[in-house]
């Protein structure tokens, strides 16, 4: 079904049911592949809603691509906001966050959220949509660092990582079940993984030629899963037990991923570390700030629909 809004100026946001390869260069490459896989039955771990803004005249002016997600689908992420810049400040992203906002409750959403970085001049616009749309204020959601591999090699932490005889780094495409079921059962017994961390949940489309885990006494208790996208490695999950961080663990992690890529030819890596994650948000601004080459930090914002 199509929905239509028609508002004070000439344009109107509907609901779009197909992906409109017209609009693919309105969302981040990122997303593309799950803007395309919109109106199909494919596997994946969004299933995807979009609302466009037309021109009187017919102009596709914006898009917005969202998510449905979790068990039933309870949970709507606000995946990209883009209005073409000669339609900007004239209502069109806004309309287009009601419309999906409206388009997620009926999905049956009870939760929506967004997180995006800073640093891009029209960030405060969105954060004018939010704040009319009545969404929380913004909070620091995660560091985002960005490393040249030249610069990486460079660091001297690199050069500080060689580990303890009884430690291994082997990649994690081939430990066996049982070491990943130990690693299971080792949570279950006394929690230290956090549920946002769990290498398990990443390993879905990873580089499997730089996603590791630390062995120690042949455990797992160390992991770094990392995809590759459109050139950029990124650092996407990386822990270490708590009983073994602060001894440079994570470093050994980091150089061997870049070792391992070396050869690929890739010029930049990046790292998305939760701030939530104190001794890991400590870390970065401490040993990975000074090396970055670009360092900016993303927000989260959410707003309930209904009590989840
Ligand atoms: C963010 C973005 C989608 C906003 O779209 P938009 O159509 O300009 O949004 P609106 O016209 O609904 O404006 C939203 C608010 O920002 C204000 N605003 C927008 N452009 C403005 C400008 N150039 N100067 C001052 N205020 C501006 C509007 O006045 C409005 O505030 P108000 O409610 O107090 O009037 C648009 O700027 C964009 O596409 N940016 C590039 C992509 C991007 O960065 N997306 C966000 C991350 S995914």
């Amino acid at each position: 079904m199509i929905k239509k809004h028609s508002l004070d100026h000439s344009f109107t946001v509907r609901e779009l049911e197909i992906f409109d390869p017209e609009l693919e260069e309105y969302t981040f490459p990122y997303w593309r592949q799950l803007f395309r896989s919109l109106g199909k039955e494919i596997e994946e771990k969004h299933s995807p809603f979009a609302l466009t803004a037309m021109s009187g005249d017919g102009e596709k002016v914006g898009l917005l691509l969202g998510g449905l997600v979790g068990e039933r689908q309870r949970r709507a992420v606000f995946l990209s906001v883009y209005v073409v810049p000669h339609w900007r400040g004239q209502g069109v992203g806004r309309a287009l966050w009601a419309a999906a906002e409206e388009v997620a409750g009926k999905a049956g959403a009870e939760i929506m959220k967004v997180t995006y970085l800073l640093g891009k001049p029209s960030i405060p616009f969105l954060e004018k949509i939010l704040e009319r749309q009545e969404w929380s204020d913004p909070q620091l959601n995660m560091y985002v660092v960005g490393i040249d591999v030249k610069n990486i090699r460079n660091a001297p932490w690199m050069r500080k990582c060689r580990l303890p005889e009884d430690y291994e780094i082997i990649l994690w495409r081939d430990l066996p079940q049982t070491a990943i079921d130990e690693l299971i059962a080792s949570d279950a017994e006394k929690p230290w993984i956090p549920p946002d961390l769990r290498p398990m949940d990443f390993f879905e489309h990873c580089h499997e030629e730089s996603s590791l885990a630390l062995k120690r006494q042949g455990k797992v208790r160390g992991w770094l899963i990392t995809h590759l996208l459109n050139g950029v490695l990124r650092l996407s999950c990386g822990f270490v037990h708590p009983d073994l961080q602060r001894r440079g663990r994570m470093f050994a992690l980091y150089a061997e991923a870049a070792r391992r890529v070396e050869p690929l030819g890739l010029e930049e890596i990046t790292a998305t570390v939760p701030a939530r994650h104190v001794g890991m948000a400590a870390f970065a601004q401490r040993w990975l700030k000074p090396f970055s080459q670009r360092f900016t930090e993303s927000r989260l914002a959410v707003k309930k629909l209904r009590e989840e």
